[in-house]
């Protein structure tokens, strides 16, 4: 059981009125909230140790270099990666997607293929498209079913000798469907593929190990799992990692420079050009003690109950369409008010204190799919609760009586 109360006084934020009406925050699937653990120490590494790191002589500098490599070794262990030279900060799971994908470009050709799925963020599509442009190698997708699952009979036709890299995400952010990526992961290292998983929707809600999973790659965002913005972990195993090249250049990701070439540093310093986020990546291990505190088994328990709940009764309300109905989800709905645009249902929400997401969530090709132009799309986190849910039902029903 989660200790509700002690949860809710870890966010101050969450304590506001918003258009006179307690605040309820159903978007967590874009932004988490931070806890006071996270916001402390982002205050106190401006208050005591702020310099650069990995280039000073100086005590600040050493302390805050310090600081940030033991917070590489937090994700290091969370993740169960091999070493700590397999966790690379970034700025978030786009940067982790561009990384890949762009040493790819120097390794695929035309004949190549890579695969992605219809159910990717434009985040995991855009930069496979641009990698395949410029190489001549084709991107292939997997198809999904209404229920807005992978079809993964079709994914074992689309794999071969020619695939170089299967690129998809571990938890849909615009439906919440868990794909089966130990599955996936299994099927493309047979036939000699890489693969990279987005975990931006997964690790805040589940407890996610690479070695287990045998990821090539595996990212997340440091502002969905109670972490800032603008930080995230790109984790690669190291062998491959030291094979591919950087797409930034700049300081303390080398080796040698001359005047005529450079020598890459080895992993993880080859991607991490110029100075980090230092307060952020020490801030993001913060945000991943405290899911670890509370117990990353009790959060997924927890917010499974909220996602049965609102999913019952958001069906007694009546008059919903739902997209994404796989058995294998996590605590995301989305759905549509019969007749109504998603951004209306959401404008009123909000006049009602009720934050949710609108509209196509990143994932066009989805909307598509299912041929509407958006979704409203809740999203629960630690501190949501069954009685918010009952709000934002009381809420539903007079949005209903306005716009149906
Ligand atoms: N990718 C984030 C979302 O799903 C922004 O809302």
């Amino acid at each position: 059981m989660l200790d509700k109360k002690y949860i809710k006084e870890q966010f101050p934020i969450l304590n506001q009125k918003i258009h006179k009406r307690d605040l309820i925050y159903f978007d967590n699937g874009a932004t988490s909230q931070t806890p006071n653990v996270v916001v402390d120490s982002i205050s106190g590494y401006y208050s005591t140790i702020n310099s650069n790191v990995h280039r000073g002589i100086h005590t600040l500098s050493q302390k805050a270099t310090v600081a940030m490599e033991d917070a590489r070794e937090v994700v290091k262990k969370h993740l169960n990666a091999k070493s700590e030279k397999e966790i690379i900060f970034t700025k978030g799971t786009t940067d982790g997607i561009n990384i890949i994908a762009h040493a790819m470009r120097f390794i695929l050709k035309k004949g190549d293929e890579v695969i992605i799925s219809q159910l990717e963020h434009h985040s995991n599509i855009v930069p496979w498209q641009m990698a395949c442009e410029i190489t001549g190698a084709t991107l292939k997708y997997i198809p999904i079913n209404k229920k807005g699952e992978l079809i993964m009979g079709e994914f074992d036709k689309l794999l071969s000798d020619k695939t170089i890299i299967v690129s998809v995400n571990h938890v849909s952010n615009a439906l919440g469907t868990i794909n089966p990526v130990s599955e996936i992961i299994e099927k493309a290292h047979n036939v000699g593929a890489l693969v990279f998983i987005d975990g931006a929707q997964s690790i805040p809600h589940m407890k996610v190990d690479v070695q287990d999973l045998d990821a090539d790659f595996y990212a997340f965002s440091g502002h969905k799992v109670y972490g800032p913005t603008g930080v995230g972990i790109l984790y690669g195993k190291e062998e491959i990692l030291n094979s591919l090249k950087p797409y930034q250049g700049g300081g303390e990701m080398i080796k040698e420079v001359t005047l005529e070439r450079t020598i890459y540093a080895d992993v993880p310093f080859r991607f991490e050009a110029g100075t980090p986020n230092i307060e952020g990546n020490i801030a993001l291990a913060s945000a991943i003690n405290f899911i670890n505190k509370i117990g990353v088994d009790n959060i997924s328990k927890h917010e499974d109950e909220l996602l049965i709940y609102a999913t019952e009764k958001l069906t007694q309300l009546g008059g919903i369409d739902f997209y994404g109905t796989s058995k294998h989800k996590s605590g995301v709905i989305s759905f549509n008010l019969k007749g109504a645009h998603s951004s209306d249902v959401g404008a009123i929400l909000d006049k009602l204190g009720i934050a949710v997401r609108t509209g196509q969530h990143c994932t066009q090709p989805i909307m598509d799919y299912f041929g509407i132009s958006g979704t409203v799309r809740i999203s629960f986190a630690i501190y949501n609760t069954k009685e918010e849910i009952d709000t934002f039902i009381k809420a539903m029903e007079r949005v209903k009586m306005m716009l149906m």
